[in-house]
């Protein structure tokens, strides 16, 4: 064999990648991938759990991505720093898209291929996560009594309320507009924020403004980016029901509630309701 090929078919001979690491390595150091691969401990021998138990972690971490967007998107909206507020926009629709991607493992599991391990994890479910909870307060969908399911776990709960309390993404998006001079109401501006956003006539006034104006307009692109997003959570709701129709059927769901019903009826909650509504109105 000449040195030629050995040195060429053989990159693990450079000194530079195999020098031994003191310790974890930069990257586990970085990422802490040894952290989040030891996380997985699946309570049966089904096939199908593992699968079920990454997809359900995945989704919590696109969950944290896409709650750190939003949160970056808002406070730029304060500072009414359309470029940077619309760059963290654009960063969620990609977060989100790759979320709704993750459907993928679990999206044709049988009844027999749930049940295989759907009695062991007893009364855990999805309902019971707060990032998803974090997402839905930033859309504006404030709950107190979704809320006061976590009071249990303090730390959790205190960071929860604290967003239950602040204005939501879609405030802080309306009250930005009303300071570039759109006609968004002052009872809108000043209600109270830990209450449920529900579409006010005025709002979609100042969308109808926008949607009618010229194609430049500046805040066109930001009500199509909104409806992107809007668009994207609505598919995830819907994705989840179509899982959940496969998976089992009309059975109650292990929260507690009636199962397939609740999860249709929250999936038509409206997410940007004006942004919607102004499309019969242009
Ligand atoms: C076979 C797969 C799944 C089934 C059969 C299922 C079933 C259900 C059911 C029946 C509910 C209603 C609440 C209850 O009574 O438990 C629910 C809620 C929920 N699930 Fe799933 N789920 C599945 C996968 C997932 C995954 C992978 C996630 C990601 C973390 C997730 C997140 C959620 C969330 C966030 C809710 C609350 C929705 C809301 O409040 O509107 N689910 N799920």
């Amino acid at each position: 064999m000449n040195d030629r090929t050995s040195t060429l078919g053989d990159p693990v001979t450079d000194d530079a990648l195999t020098r031994p690491f003191t310790g974890a390595s930069p990257y586990d150091t970085y990422v802490h991938a040894s952290v989040l691969n030891s996380l997985q401990h699946p309570l049966t021998e089904a096939p199908d759990e593992m699968g079920f138990l990454v997809t359900s972690q995945v989704m919590e971490l696109w969950f944290t991505l896409i709650v750190h967007e939003w949160r970056t998107a808002r406070v730029a909206f304060a500072k009414d720093d359309l470029p940077a507020a619309l760059d963290g926009l654009t960063r969620s629709r990609r977060a989100l898209t790759a979320l709704n991607g993750a459907w993928t493992p679990i999206a044709a599991l049988t009844p027999a291929q749930f049940n295989g391990f759907r009695a062991a994890f007893g009364k855990a479910s999805g309902f019971q996560s707060a990032m998803y909870r974090h997402m839905e307060f930033l859309l504006g969908d404030k709950s107190a009594a979704l809320l006061r399911a976590h009071r249990g776990d303090p730390a959790v709960h205190e960071a929860l309320a604290e967003t239950y309390r602040e204005p939501s993404l879609y405030d802080e998006v309306l009250a930005h507009l009303h300071r570039q001079g759109l006609p968004v109401p002052r009872h809108v501006l000043e209600r109270d924020m830990t209450s449920p956003y529900t579409a006010d006539p005025g709002v979609t006034e100042a969308w109808r403004q926008i949607y009618a104006g010229p194609q430049h307009h500046p805040h066109l692109a930001l009500g199509e980016l909104l409806t992107d997003i809007a668009e994207l959570v609505t598919r995830w709701r819907f994705d989840h029901v179509l899982v959940v129709r496969r998976a089992m059927g009309a059975k109650p769901g292990s929260a507690g509630s009636a199962g397939l019903a609740w999860l249709e009826e929250r999936a038509a909650r409206p997410v940007f309701p004006e942004l919607w509504e102004v499309r019969g109105d242009v």
